[in-house]
């Protein structure tokens, strides 16, 4: 996968993009990353990218014209297209089926705004619009990196594990299940018998079963999406009345 951005902060990505998973996948060759300097589409001697807006009003919003002409140059450096991402919180709230999603691209541009916004127009160059959340970041360069990096650890290979990404929380609309290492006891908290027994189909049958007892007890919202069988929606109805129980206590 080949991930780009354009922003007027190309410097702030490199770091986070050597380290760690992501340095990993780049040298690995599963990952190609390039970031861009907005700036470098400018044609005056101050390089300027902003502007005031029309009508009046606070702070400055990015131009459209920079914009435009670095989208055109950078969708043809390379045979396939980019898809393009504006990063603001006017778009989608970004979650893990629209990684899973993203992973499936070979090329993924981000587009990050700084100052108060950019030009309307300059988004009719977005595939798509993603936030990150309901609240308002200096710039959408965070937002590009954690969209990235949910993204880059779904591509097959870079995790080592295949199933790692497979079994974690979300991936089938639920938290994932309570986890536990050495020691068994710490002081007198202990590891429920079950993950020590060696008997894999109890394992996965208490792990599915903490699955849901995690999901009703932080994450009751996720429930009304999940498929779940009659015998887990019993279980479901059961943690959540325990829960109401003991918050009424
Ligand atoms: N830029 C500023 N705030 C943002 C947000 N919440 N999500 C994505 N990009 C942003």
């Amino acid at each position: 996968m080949l991930i780009e951005t354009l922003s007027v902060f190309p410097e702030v990505f490199e770091p986070y993009m050597s380290a760690s998973i992501m340095g990993r996948a780049r040298s690995m060759g599963a990952l190609d990353f390039c970031a861009y300097d907005l700036r470098d589409w400018t044609h005056d001697r101050h390089r300027t990218v902003d502007d005031a807006p029309f009508g009046g009003g606070q702070g400055m919003l990015m131009k459209c014209e920079p914009i435009y002409e670095a989208v055109e140059d950078i969708r043809t450096k390379h045979e396939t297209s980019p898809h393009i991402i504006f990063v603001t919180p006017c778009g989608a709230s970004f979650d893990q089926a629209c990684a899973q999603r993203l992973a499936c691209h070979e090329r993924l541009l981000f587009v990050c705004g700084r100052y108060e916004g950019m030009d309307e127009r300059a988004l009719d160059l977005a595939d798509e619009r993603i936030s990150l959340g309901d609240y308002v970041l200096t710039g959408g360069e965070l937002a590009a990196l954690v969209i990235a990096d949910a993204v880059v650890r779904l591509i097959p290979g870079v995790l080592g594990d295949e199933k790692s990404a497979v079994d974690e929380s979300f991936s089938d609309g639920l938290l994932e299940y309570a986890q536990y290492t050495r020691p068994a006891d710490y002081h007198g908290k202990q590891v429920p018998d079950v993950l020590l027994s060696g008997n894999h189909a109890a394992v996965d049958a208490w792990r599915r079963k903490s699955s849901l007892e995690r999901t009703a007890r932080f994450r009751p919202d996720l429930l009304e999406q999940a498929e779940l069988s009659e015998q887990e929606r019993v279980w479901v109805k059961q943690f959540m009345d325990q829960r109401a129980h003991n918050e009424g206590e």
